[in-house]
């Protein structure tokens, strides 16, 4: 969603920002701005659209300064427009933000009747116009921003300018990602980590409820009491070649290709091949075997949450339920000291997620983050913590960290197991999950393939996805893949339940994807194939190497390796459906990597 970054040092920042906002495009955004100062007075830029457009405007106006802030912003509350993009200003304030200020109506209805004169729709602008007051009713700078946010309900990142201080950068956070580093004479803020890594690997992530003041040499941190707070700066690995593109057409391929190496990664900082155990560092010790499990998350992470389900409660015999965090949150669940909360999320931010979360915490329940994204606010709140080795996912379709997500499940299982002293399945899943990679280069070998077949599919304007078991959850991944990058409609269907209702859709313009690999569920997902096939739909199948027979009935066959463990059936099958979504989005021609309305991290409700 937003994102937002903000620079003050001895040099021109502009640059940097510009290239700052750009390591952020990934996580979504309709439009963009900056504010600087120049001449002693704050100037402000902004641009509807892709970034290149803002560019374009600041080559026409070149901007030098030593101080500014910059800002992508997701609309939220009032349609993408240069006057609702952020900066807000206001009487000497210029504000960015990512969050929501959920009471800015009252507000605003408030400020409006003291003579405040609003111009845009946004929640954001009514925090330019308290800080504005406080300031004229005598505040010094941090005073009136602690004022201004204790009236505001809701979430926010906020960087802010104030005409008169050219060398300061006022921060604060709650709710919502904010990290700052540290560099020779100049500080960089930003929303996520990788618009900071190539300036600077020395940073802070604010804490929530914190407020911080920023110069080119002195960062002061406060807490929300304005008590001065002492924190360290620590370093973060940075490998240049990581958030590149690498020659691939899009990071989303890239990342797709990634998976080999990302799954073998999570496997080996937790699992011991040689002598079979399971050693998970961000477990302590005394961490009680749960009498049931509850697993929360959003979207692909929920989907690995389904998965995470047979896992669990196959290898580790505890009882698990999913659910999606936005239910959770408003639905009381019977939840208590018992429990084990799993909370998974890629971006370790999603705000339904951290909501679920700390009502399950205030309920007495443990809770355990699977994340990619070890400093996240997720992370902080939570017990105990399972990494995800999949390193920066740029793509906002989410390829490699689900896949890891659900490496990191099974291995939560085995932990579990092991505890219980069910050794059997620990070291046959161990096997199974070395095993991984190798199977997983098979696949992707197939992606030539699987491009030309896109091509075939990609005028159809509905999918239809089949699967069973734990392929089921696969087939709901597979059609959000397609829906998210080609904005083709696609259903995900357990084929049990297609006679119950979606039957009806099926017709030779209704291309159907069945999961029939070879598992104890064959016969049944073969007898729901014939009757897809009976109807005249076009089928693409997923299916054994093995099966000679599948061939022969089927339009399209992708091809996972025969002989494989069932555990691992749903980290392969994935595998070519994210293929095949991406070859056919590719062909429409559509943003794969910043598909319309969508945003990496869902920071806001
Ligand atoms: C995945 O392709 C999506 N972009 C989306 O469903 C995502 O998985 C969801 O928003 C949850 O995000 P999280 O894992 O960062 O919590």
């Amino acid at each position: 969603m937003c994102g937002i970054v903000a620079a003050t040092g001895i040099d021109n920042v502009i640059p940097m920002l510009m290239e700052g906002l750009q390591k952020l495009e990934y996580r979504g955004y309709d439009s963009s701005g900056i504010a600087f100062f120049e001449n002693q007075k704050i100037s402000i830029v902004k641009e509807v659209g892709k970034l290149s457009r803002l560019a374009e405007l600041l080559k026409t106006t070149p901007a030098s300064s030593t101080t500014g802030i910059g800002h992508t912003r997701w609309a939220t509350h009032g349609k993408p427009s240069r006057t609702n993009s952020h900066p807000h200003f206001y009487e000497g304030v210029a504000v960015i933000h990512n969050g929501i200020i959920e009471n800015y109506a009252e507000l605003k209805g408030k400020l409006t009747a003291q003579g405040h004169i609003f111009t845009s729709q946004t929640d954001t602008e009514v925090v330019s116009h308290l800080i504005s007051g406080a300031l004229k009713s005598g505040l010094a700078p941090l005073e009136a921003v602690s004022k201004a946010l204790s009236q505001c309900k809701g979430t926010w990142a906020l960087a802010i300018l104030i005409q008169g201080y050219e060398k300061q950068i006022w921060l604060a956070r709650k709710g919502s990602p904010l990290f700052i580093g540290v560099g020779h004479r100049f500080h960089l803020v930003a929303s996520d980590v990788p618009a900071l890594l190539p300036f600077t690997q020395k940073i802070l992530p604010l804490q929530d409820h914190e407020l911080a003041e920023i110069t080119c040499d002195e960062l002061k941190l406060y807490s929300s009491d304005l008590q001065v707070v002492t924190r360290s700066f620590k370093t973060f690995a940075y490998n240049p070649m990581m958030a590149e593109k690498e020659g691939y057409k899009h990071y989303m391929l890239k990342e797709i290709f990634e998976q080999p190496r990302a799954v073998y990664n999570t496997i080996t900082a937790y699992l011991h091949h040689d002598d079979y155990t399971v050693n998970i560092p961000g477990i302590p010790s005394d961490f009680p075997i749960p009498e049931k499990i509850f697993i929360v998350a959003c979207g692909t992470s929920y989907y690995a949450g389904l998965i995470g389900k047979f896992y669990l409660e196959q290898a580790a015999r505890i009882p698990v339920e999913v659910e999606v965090a936005s239910e959770f949150r408003y639905r009381d669940p019977l939840v208590d000291s018992r429990h084990l909360v799993i909370a998974i999320s890629q971006s370790g931010e999603t705000a339904d997620t951290l909501a679920a979360i700390s009502i399950a915490k205030h309920k007495g329940a443990r809770i355990l983050a699977i994340t990619n994204s070890v400093h996240s606010q997720i992370q902080q709140v939570s017990d105990a913590t399972i990494e995800t080795i999949a390193g920066p996912e740029i793509g906002v379709a989410s390829t490699k960290a689900f896949t890891t997500q659900l490496v990191a499940l099974s291995i939560l299982s085995l932990y579990f197991a092991q505890r219980k002293g069910l050794t059997e399945v620990v070291s046959e899943w161990i096997d199974a999950l070395f095993d991984c990679p190798s199977q997983m280069h098979h696949i992707l070998n197939q992606a030539p393939q699987i491009q030309v077949m896109a091509r075939r599919y990609a005028h159809a304007t509905h999918f239809l996805y089949l699967g069973r078991g734990n392929l089921y959850p696969i087939a709901l991944e597979g059609a959000l893949k397609l829906k998210e990058i080609s904005y083709i409609h696609a259903e995900g269907y357990p084929a049990g339940e297609m006679k119950h209702g979606p039957i009806a859709l099926i017709d030779e313009d209704l291309p159907t994807v069945v999961l029939a690999v070879q598992n104890a569920q064959y016969e049944k997902i073969m007898s729901n194939l014939e009757e897809v096939l009976s109807r005249n739909a076009k089928v693409l199948a997923v299916a054994s190497s093995s099966d000679h027979h599948i061939g022969t009935m089927v339009n399209d066959l992708a091809l996972i390796p025969s002989q494989i463990h069932e555990m691992i059936q749903p980290i392969l099958c994935i595998l070519p459906l994210q293929l095949l979504a991406y070859h056919i989005a590719d062909f429409k021609g559509t943003d794969v990597d910043q598909p319309r309305n969508l945003a990496k991290s869902v920071t806001v409700e």
